[in-house]
């Protein structure tokens, strides 16, 4: 079958014939893949500073954001037929399980030994064909397959959200969201479904693709912040500053949600923090009930803005856009015919 990944010897980044994961047994289901989104991670995984072959091997088929549909189920599969449209969980637990993978929240793992399916260790679904366990798959209703492929990415803005919202007491009014990528749009539309009075703060000039999207939604769009300030701001732009700036834009009690800015470095204000009451963490991947709330929010957001968020390219475009993965449009997704 057609894969697309990494070649850990050549460091490049290619396309290559596997054999098909066949057959299945007890408790694994069989998938063709339907659609392959892409984004920062790929492009990070592209250029070899993120991620690692399986064990043993120097390929890594890309892809961790998939729909796919069940083509064969093993004997032991109970809630999957053929037929069925799925989202695969990425994680999968550490061996043996810490306590966070025990308990059902790899997204929490302790050991940092977890692996991730096209990011850390395990293959992808930029390929015709997968197997999973069931347990590592999320049903789809039928209603949904529109915008599907956007359920891993939700899942991991729900997660964010949700901590955000916890944290924050005595409960939060208004949001700030930094960078209009997808994970910022998807994160605006969340906390505009919890009822917060929400704005996304990015860089492109109001006229760009995703500031209109921004907009489309409801979504108040800055491209100054000015002095605002924010009960919850959660940073998804991937640039090291915008953390720092997350923090200084937090209103007393605030609490910053960071996701994007890894390699964020300048001073804490830690005094403000402190007399403020303030609160900052950081959020990766999605837990089971993340997923849950993604498919309960999904079908609750302006369809048009989704639809607007995807543009859909062949399996082959994948040289050109991995590496290039903030365009013009919000999210590629790969069509695996
Ligand atoms: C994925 C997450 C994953 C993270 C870190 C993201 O792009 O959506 O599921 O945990 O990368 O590898
Ligand atoms: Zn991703």
């Amino acid at each position: 079958m057609r894969t697309a990944g990494l070649d850990y010897e050549s460091q490049a980044l290619v396309e290559r014939e596997l054999p098909e994961p066949r057959p299945v047994s007890g408790e694994e289901v069989l998938l063709r893949v339907r659609e392959v989104g892409v984004c920062g991670t790929d492009r990070e995984l592209a250029s070899f500073r993120l991620g690692f072959p399986p064990a043993g091997e120097s390929f890594l088929v890309l892809g961790h954001e998939a729909l796919a549909r069940v083509v064969e189920a093993g004997p032991g599969v109970k809630a999957l037929k053929p037929g069925d449209w799925v989202v695969p969980i990425v994680r999968r637990a550490c061996r043996p399980a810490c306590p966070s993978c025990a308990r059902g929240r790899r997204d929490l793992c302790l050991t940092g030994k977890a692996l991730e399916r096209g990011i850390f260790g395990l293959h992808g679904y930029f390929a015709e064909y997968a197997v999973d366990a069931e347990t590592d798959l999320v049903r789809v209703p039928e209603a949904l397959l529109k915008s599907a492929v956007l359920i891993e990415p939700l899942s991991v803005v729900e997660k964010v959200v949700e901590r955000a919202l916890r944290i924050h007491e005595p409960g939060a009014s208004t949001a700030l969201v930094f960078g209009a990528g997808p994970i910022g749009l998807l994160a605006a539309m969340v906390f505009q479904l919890r009822g917060l009075r929400t704005a996304i703060f990015s860089l492109e000039p109001p006229d760009h693709p995703r500031a209109r999207l921004a907009a489309a939604a409801g979504v108040e769009y800055l491209t100054a912040l000015g002095s605002r300030k924010a009960d919850i701001v959660i940073e998804a732009t991937g640039a090291a500053e915008a953390a720092l700036t997350g923090l200084r834009s937090l209103a007393t009690l605030g609490v910053l949600g960071v996701l994007g800015s890894p390699d964020a470095q300048g001073e804490i204000p830690f005094r403000d923090m402190l007399v403020k009451n303030q609160a900052m963490f950081g959020s990766v991947n999605a837990s089971p009930v993340a997923f849950t709330r993604a498919l309960e929010d999904l079908p609750r957001m302006n369809a048009k803005v989704l639809d607007g968020m995807i543009r859909r390219v062949r399996f082959g475009d994948f040289a050109a856009t991995i590496p290039a993965v903030a365009g013009e449009t919000a999210k590629v997704v790969h069509v695996i015919e």
